[in-house]
């Protein structure tokens, strides 16, 4: 069977094109730092998730490290803390987010950043990250959950490492 050179050309082309997408896919899902949801960051009680010890008191707290631990809890509709008042954390230190649900399914993303979750009822979402830039950050639920959603909001306030305090209560 005769084969014509430009018809070679286009299969040649056309299977380089689906090998590319092939990789794009690949890339987006398990390049670029992307991870599932999962059960690593530890599971609580989804009915009460004060009563797991790291949620008893939401709030922001720091490590023998250096580190900063933030631990906040999602709820119809609001991040506590976070929403009534800011999380301050400092700059160019790591902070781990553990992020979980008191009753359904939330989303937690930090505007202009690459911190971005599901909140699942019961499952604890761990996100590590470190700021380079002092200011703001809204916290945006991304998902629908209930009447309140496009209200349920709060800000992270990434301020200079001298200036970060940690209130111990
Ligand atoms: Cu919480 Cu949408």
């Amino acid at each position: 069977m005769e084969i014509h050179r430009f018809e070679k050309l286009w299969l040649v082309a056309a299977l380089l094109l689906i090998v590319a997408f092939i990789g794009t896919i690949v890339y987006g899902a398990l390049g670029a730092g992307v991870a599932m949801v999962d059960d690593s960051g530890g599971t609580v009680d989804p009915d009460d998730p004060t009563a797991s010890d790291n949620f008893r008191e939401p709030g922001v707290y720091t490590t023998d490290d250096g580190d900063v631990e933030v631990y906040v809890i999602a709820r119809q509709y609001l991040f506590s803390p976070g929403s009534t008042e800011p999380i301050q954390v400092p700059a160019n230190t790591e902070v781990t987010f553990y992020v979980t649900s008191g009753d359904v399914t939330h989303g937690f993303n930090l505007a202009g950043t690459n911190v971005n979750t599901m909140v699942i009822p019961g499952q604890v979402a761990e996100i590590t990250v470190e700021f380079d830039e002092t200011g703001d950050h809204h916290i945006v639920c991304h998902e629908y959950c209930g009447v309140g959603h496009h209200d349920m909001r709060g800000t992270v306030d990434v301020v200079p490492q001298s200036q970060f305090e940690v209130s111990d209560e």
